[in-house]
């Protein structure tokens, strides 16, 4: 099987110290692929046809796809960024809008919401599992509110019940963003499918992976064609090419066949992979369960699959004399134990000042509306836990037990320094 060295895109600064000392022989690369993924794509390559318009392979990923989700329709899209530009799009998202968001996610999450001139609300995280707190979303709620996005953090599912019944109170529809979470279940079922859309990401360093990629689902069949107009150019499933007539406004957001392909072959991996990082984070559960200090994160009760796109866990500095995570981070990376710190506030990321200093948001919203802004948006548990969290990501959660064992030691020298 041939292997390539995996590389994360949102890279920290430890992640990258450590990931240049990693073992490759104790850390797996990312992806996995083999034969399988030769025969699909040389089969579209000799097809020739290399675009949805005319291939099938986007088409039969899609209702994989579905069926892995049990969802009733599935629109693969150029990547989750574009799921999510799909999702608010077809739910007529614009200025004047609030859409709430979690402040502990990756950014594509929040530029999902600015790119459409729309203003990101955060509802701040529940500090034992890192998730969106349904009590904040409940507070952030206002007559402007037009959608809430969940984001299933790490791969695990928080109160998700909670924050679909409040979008049923009040008549907002909820979008899951599930680009860290393929294969997590909640009551049972994969999310997704669970709110009025769901979104995907297959970017290179997820569970499910095509260099880019991405899925919008949904159980509703008028959002489901209005999704495909709208990653389409405004052009409907059934519009005949040669016919230039549009109702609404779009972009092209597609997939391409050779995607189409990697995935359906990755596809065939992901369950004995995710079974296999369940069982190692199993293992790190009770690792950790011994060092005073350290303890993973929890996820909601109805989460009944934990996908595990990262291994996130606190680390207590008052438990250790003081000495601070990043110097703990530095001892792992030491001993070739790849790790990151994870998220900075996104709340306090200059990105948003300057965005609502921009001409389109000041005639929108006005010259001061930062500081309105700011005011409603502060988020002390997600600053804590940004200063707290420890990850490690979803390709060590394959790795032998040698490794595991590697862990297991180091921080238990780790406890007994003092
Ligand atoms: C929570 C979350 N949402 C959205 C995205 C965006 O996905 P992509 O990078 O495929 O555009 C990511 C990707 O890292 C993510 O982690």
């Amino acid at each position: 099987m041939q292997r390539r060295q995996f590389v994360s895109l949102p890279a920290v600064q430890y992640a990258a110290e450590a990931a240049k000392a990693a073992e490759p022989e104790l850390v797996p690369s990312w992806p996995v692929f083999d034969e399988l993924e030769e025969t699909g794509l040389k089969a579209v390559l000799r097809s020739g046809k290399w675009g949805r318009g005319n291939g099938g392979a986007v088409a039969e990923f899609e209702n994989r796809y579905a069926a892995l989700t049990a969802t009733q329709h599935c629109l693969a899209v150029a990547n989750g960024t574009s799921a999510l530009l799909v999702a608010l799009g077809v739910l007529g998202i614009g200025p004047g809008d609030e859409v709430i968001v979690p402040p502990y996610t990756f950014i594509a999450t929040v530029n999902a919401v600015l790119r459409f001139h729309a203003v990101p609300v955060f509802a701040d995280i529940d500090p034992l599992t890192l998730q969106m707190d349904p009590k904040r979303v409940a507070a952030q709620i206002t007559p402007r509110t037009r959608a809430i996005i969940m984001v299933h953090m790490a791969g695990g599912v928080g109160e998700l019940g909670q924050v679909i019944e409040l979008g049923r109170k009040h008549n907002i529809p909820v979008i899951e963003d599930a680009a860290q979470a393929h294969l997590a279940e909640w009551q049972g079922r994969h999310v997704g499918g669970h709110a009025t859309l769901g979104c995907f990401s297959f970017q290179a360093s997820k569970n499910l992976n095509s260099g880019e990629g991405g899925a919008v689902v949904t159980n509703d069949a008028a959002l489901a064609e209005k999704a495909f107009a709208f990653h389409n150019n405004s052009r409907g499933r059934t519009q005949p090419g040669t016919e230039f007539h549009y109702e609404t406004s779009g972009a092209n957001l597609r997939l391409t066949e050779f995607q189409g392909a990697l995935l359906t072959a990755q596809m065939s991996r992901i369950d004995k992979q995710a079974r296999r990082r369940s069982a190692t984070a199993k293992k790190l559960d009770e690792i950790f369960s011994k060092v005073d200090g350290l303890s993973p994160y929890h996820v909601a009760k109805e989460c009944t699959r934990n996908a595990y796109h990262l291994y996130m866990f606190h680390y207590d500095a008052a438990k250790f004399g003081g000495r601070s995570r990043g110097d703990f981070m530095k001892y792992l990376a030491t001993k070739r134990i790849p790790v990151s710190g994870g998220y900075a506030p996104l709340q306090d990321e200059p990105f948003l000042k300057n965005t609502f200093e921009t001409r389109g948001y000041q005639f929108a919203y006005g010259k001061n509306y930062f500081e309105k802004w700011r005011k409603r948006n502060d988020c002390p548990a997600n600053r804590k836990a940004c200063g707290e969290a420890v990850w490690f990501t979803q390709n060590l959660l394959l790795a032998e037990p040698e490794l595991i064992q590697k862990i297991d030691k180091t921080v238990e020298s780790w406890a007994r320094i003092r």
